[in-house]
């Protein structure tokens, strides 16, 4: 919901969802700004943030937290990059309890100026990116009903701060991941955004990375995923593609099934370098049109 790849599904999670979490005047008050974002008297970003009323988890929830917690952190151990192994070790990612995003932020502010902030639901496109351009991670606060453990069609806290937020604690990661904000922000061109999706589809959610010979996941839809992770690595109907942004921007993809086509990094500054190529690029665009305007 809170997620630059999930915009083609903002439709509320059906079942035993801790629902008294996002509702509320506070949270309609914020998903207002956040639908409206960039509107007249809708230009305040944090307006778009609640609290994480932490008291609002049930035993249930921690419960779910720690299943899902176990059941992939051993995984990863071998199969994820060190990069997002690093960073959950330095955010202090554990099984113990859904972890207060306040924690989360005194280990990762400090470092990279990255927070987490919770928001109450789907956010559009703008309202997403203006969030990474300031540093912030719009971040889903509920967690998916134990019975639905998995599979769930949008994110939720686990698949936001457990797949998510390790990589912010990376200072090259933190660095392309505000510039590809910033830059989505300098455009209106519905062709330019659907690239942008994808490149955010085939990096931050779904990306692999090869380190020492060996090909890692670090994309958020796969760390959180037991079942796709796996696919990722292992199957051989998965076409695997030495990473290059403009054939990135090129693939489309499909939400609802393992992703036949996966792109492969050689390093995180691989994709910071281009990030930062195309960066240019748009905003060079965005110039000539400013010009012709005036
Ligand atoms: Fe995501």
């Amino acid at each position: 919901m809170a997620d630059g790849s999930h915009h083609q599904s903002p439709q509320k999670f059906a079942g035993s969802l801790n629902h008294a979490m996002i509702s509320g005047p506070e949270a309609e008050a914020a998903q207002l700004c956040a639908n409206n974002f960039g509107k007249p008297g809708y230009n305040d970003i944090t307006k778009c943030y609640i609290e994480q009323l932490y008291a609002g988890y049930s035993a249930e929830n921690q419960e779910t937290w720690q299943i899902l917690f176990d059941r992939q952190m051993a995984f990863l151990q071998d199969n994820a990059s060190q990069t997002y192994l690093k960073g959950a070790g330095i955010i202090n990612l554990s099984r113990d309890r859904v972890p207060p995003l306040a924690d989360i932020n005194a280990r990762l502010h400090p470092l990279t100026k990255w927070q987490s902030r919770a928001v109450p639901g789907y956010l559009p496109a703008k309202a997403f990116f203006a969030c990474l351009a300031r540093r912030e991670f719009p971040t889903t606060i509920v967690i998916r009903p134990k019975e639905s453990i998995d599979y769930l069609p949008e994110p939720d806290i686990f698949h936001d701060i457990f797949g998510h937020v390790p990589l912010h604690a990376d200072p090259t990661f933190a660095d392309f991941l505000q510039t590809y904000g910033k830059a989505a922000l300098t455009t209106d061109d519905p062709a330019e955004t659907e690239r942008l999706a994808r490149l955010f589809w085939f990096t931050v959610e779904f990306g692999l990375i090869r380190e020492g010979g060996k090909v890692k996941v670090y994309g958020s839809g796969l760390i959180s995923s037991p079942g796709e992770s796996r696919h990722s690595l292992s199957s051989d109907q998965v076409d695997r593609r030495p990473f290059d942004l403009d054939r990135v921007c090129d693939t489309s993809f499909e939400i609802d099934k393992f992703q036949p086509v996966l792109y492969v990094l050689e390093s995180f500054e691989q994709l910071r370098d281009a990030m930062n190529t195309y960066a240019g690029r748009l905003l060079a665009k965005a110039g000539r049109k400013d010009r012709a305007a005036a």
